[in-house]
């Protein structure tokens, strides 16, 4: 490249010049005090890791396109037509997709404020307007969303960075009743839900009548892994396998998905370990002089005037966590569920009153 091709005169594209690049969470020198992403304290399922070797000779084939064996383990696992489901690297794939096919290049997409951020970015991204409508009561204000006409409208349920979930009921009606051509309902958190499978709407999603997101980075422990899968209308599915990359999802991704899908014993100490050490985080900041926002999630919203301070303190102790400004909650904190190791983390925190 000679001078005049310089990076100096090289210019994206007029809509990704205020773009900045995402700010993943802070990982921790000790892993159990790494608290910043919402990633699972309890790792995986053991079975997955007794399983990967196995999945490496074959390494030099393509990995199958359509993660045919997971997609049937989904399918049979939620009750539902294979032809409803698409397997993506990550769900932020997914929402890539169906960012690109329904509101790219001047379409218009609805979603809270705050946001989960890749529901703003990824539309920005591919020249789309998004409208943020501000949460109420830390939820999503359906009413308001309800009014604006859009080609897609996220729900976020539970919400990431607030932990406030909305009946299932009423995330359908508003999907029945909204101008937007299509709701889509990331449920990245769901399984972690008082309500469990109860508070999903994966069948309405199987039925077309709106979209579910889903993901294997939370609950499932594979974070590292990058899988989640969409449920919509077998057309939608057609539609974003048309126009993505053949083989985004790997062949190990796949194998770990499937496996951890199926242990629902490790599930049940996920859920059980997550309830426990979620309640006692949320009564020791709450005995300690701090507001925090009850969670359907593997987090908690620590109100923390000195949100800088909090953070600066925790992270002395090894434990990492992230800050609401950066979540676009300025004067807040969010902190990672910890294992029974990481909550020792906190126990030793001398201006900290573990009950
Ligand atoms: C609400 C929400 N959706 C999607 C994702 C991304 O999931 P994945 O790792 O499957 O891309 C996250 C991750 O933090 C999230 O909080």
């Amino acid at each position: 490249m000679n001078d005049t091709h310089s990076a100096a005169v090289l210019q994206p594209r007029p809509w990704l010049s205020h773009l900045q690049p995402y700010v993943p969470g802070a990982p921790a020198a000790d892993p159990d005090g790494s608290l910043a992403s919402n990633e699972n304290a309890l790792g995986p399922s053991p079975r997955v890791a007794a399983a990967l070797p196995g999945s490496l000779p074959g390494a030099e084939r393509y990995p199958d396109a359509l993660s045919s064996g997971l997609v049937r383990r989904i399918a049979e696992t939620h009750g539902i037509p294979v032809d409803t489901i698409l397997v993506g690297n990550g769900s932020d794939e997914l929402i890539q997709l169906l960012v690109t096919a329904y509101a790219a290049y001047g379409g218009h997409v609805v979603c809270a404020d705050p946001p989960y951020q890749l529901h703003e970015k990824l539309p920005v991204m591919l020249g789309a307007e998004v409208t943020k409508v501000p949460l109420r009561e830390w939820a999503h204000d359906l009413e308001a969303m309800r009014a604006l006409a859009a080609d897609l409208a996220f729900v976020c349920n539970p919400h990431n960075p607030t932990g406030a979930i909305l009946p299932p009921h009423e995330v359908l009606g508003f999907a029945r009743g909204n101008r937007a051509a299509l709701t889509v309902v990331d449920e990245a958190y769901i399984e972690y839900a008082e309500a469990g499978e109860g508070a999903s709407l994966i069948s309405s999603a199987a039925r077309g009548e709106l979209a579910v997101l889903r993901t294997f980075s939370k609950f499932y422990g594979l974070a590292g892994m990058r899988v989640g899968f969409l449920v919509a209308d077998p057309a939608i599915i057609r539609t974003l396998q048309a126009i993505r990359l053949p083989f985004s999802v790997n062949s190990a991704a796949q194998v770990a998905a499937e496996i951890a899908l199926a242990d629902r014993d490790h599930g049940d100490r996920v859920r059980e370990s997550t309830r426990e050490n979620r309640g006692r985080l949320i009564a020791a900041f709450r005995a300690s002089g701090y507001e925090v926002l009850e969670s359907q999630t593997n987090f908690i919203l620590v109100f923390a005037p000195d949100e800088a301070r909090l953070v600066g303190r925790l992270s002395e102790a090894g434990i990492q966590v992230r800050p609401g400004s950066s979540l676009g909650v300025p004067g807040s904190v969010r902190i990672s569920v910890p294992n029974d190791a990481g909550m020792a983390m906190f126990g030793r925190l001398p201006w900290l009153q573990t009950p």
